[in-house]
């Protein structure tokens, strides 16, 4: 089978045209093949196969869909994962892992980014039963596990929110309120008051400003960066985070965090190998540059607000790869 083909829809990846016993369907992509049952996800390729919680499998597919495969790799866990060449997407196991590759056991296949979206997409909303929400923190959802029972589309079709220019500003007005956002449980205690704006007159529609605070702390959802201001490529891309971040990301540019309240660990690894770089511990007000060569992991004990800064440029992945510009931004 072509791996390029654009054309091919979702249902060409189904495998039967009867679900399986435990009522999900099977899916395929290239000589990759899903299954899940109760309890696990199942991969296999032609050199290996893997299990995955099934709890862990939707909450990492359920960003790299509403992502759109994100910047650079996403990491399942240690073996399976998606990098983004922005066009094609690699769908890999044990590329990313010593192991696997000493051993030979390692694989990858490109397809057109709509291939895989398209079955991402399908696989994560058969396999999410009713009540669970893989963006929720886990204290804050029904369990993914059991035979099929119903689906959750509303829940698994939500996109980031991305502001055009910032939100506030007219057309990316982004209200929250009581009805459509309340304020999470453990932001209670965040002030709610917006700041007062006094433009010259005729400045009105131009000089915007609103409490970031206020606005994440209505967030619904966790680990999910949200685009709040557009500034050439610079975005700036705040979220709530609790628990553990469901994907391991490999970046391919460098990016800043900004620990907003409470606090995150990361761990960071060699993004090639897996190998354990450094664990930092992030506070609020702890700012950090996250290198273009490295994979890391967020650990938030209470829900925490942070502030990844990202340089969208397409140029980046490509310039850091030859080496014409530095995995750190600065040296000291
Ligand atoms: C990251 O990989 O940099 C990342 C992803 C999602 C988050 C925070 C950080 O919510
Ligand atoms: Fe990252």
């Amino acid at each position: 089978m072509s791996t390029t083909e654009t054309s091919r829809n979702t249902n060409d990846a189904v495998i039967a045209s009867e679900p399986n016993h435990e009522g999900y369907r099977e899916y395929e992509l290239g000589h990759f093949r899903f299954r899940r049952d109760e309890y696990f996800a199942y991969v296999t390729w032609p050199t290996g196969d893997h299990t995955l919680s099934i709890d862990d499998f939707l909450r990492a597919m359920q960003r790299d869909v509403a992502w759109d495969f994100f910047y650079g790799t996403v990491n399942f866990d240690a073996v399976v994962g998606t990098v983004n060449h922005y066009g094609t997407v690699d769908l890999f196991a044990g590329s990313f892992n010593e192991v696997y590759r000493k051993a030979e056991r390692d694989y990858v296949e490109n397809f057109e980014s709509s291939v895989i979206r398209e079955t991402f997409k399908a696989m994560l909303d058969d396999w999410t039963i009713d009540g669970f929400d893989p963006f929720a923190s886990p204290a804050e959802t029904d369990k993914p596990f059991g035979v099929k029972a119903g689906s959750n589309t509303e829940a698994v079709t939500r996109r980031r929110v991305a502001a055009q220019r910032m939100v506030g500003v007219p057309g990316d007005e982004q209200i929250r309120t009581d009805e459509t956002h309340p304020i999470n449980r453990m932001f209670a205690d965040v002030p709610q008051d917006e700041p007062v704006v006094q433009a010259e007159p005729g400045y009105e529609d131009k000089v915007v400003a609103f409490n970031l605070f206020a606005y994440l702390s209505r967030s619904n959802v966790t680990w999910n960066p949200s685009v709040v201001s557009v500034c050439k490529e610079s975005l700036y891309c705040p979220t709530t985070e609790e628990y553990i971040l469901p994907i391991i990301h490999g970046n391919d540019r460098v990016e800043w965090f900004v620990q907003l309240s409470d606090e995150i660990k990361w761990v960071v690894e060699d993004r090639e190998t897996g190998v354990l770089r450094s664990k930092v511990t992030m506070r609020a007000g702890d700012v950090a540059a996250m290198p273009g060569d490295i994979r890391h992991q967020g650990y938030s004990p209470k829900r925490s607000m942070l502030l990844v800064w990202e340089n969208a440029s397409g140029e980046l992945p490509e310039l850091i790869r030859t080496g014409r510009a530095p995995v750190y931004p600065v040296d000291f």
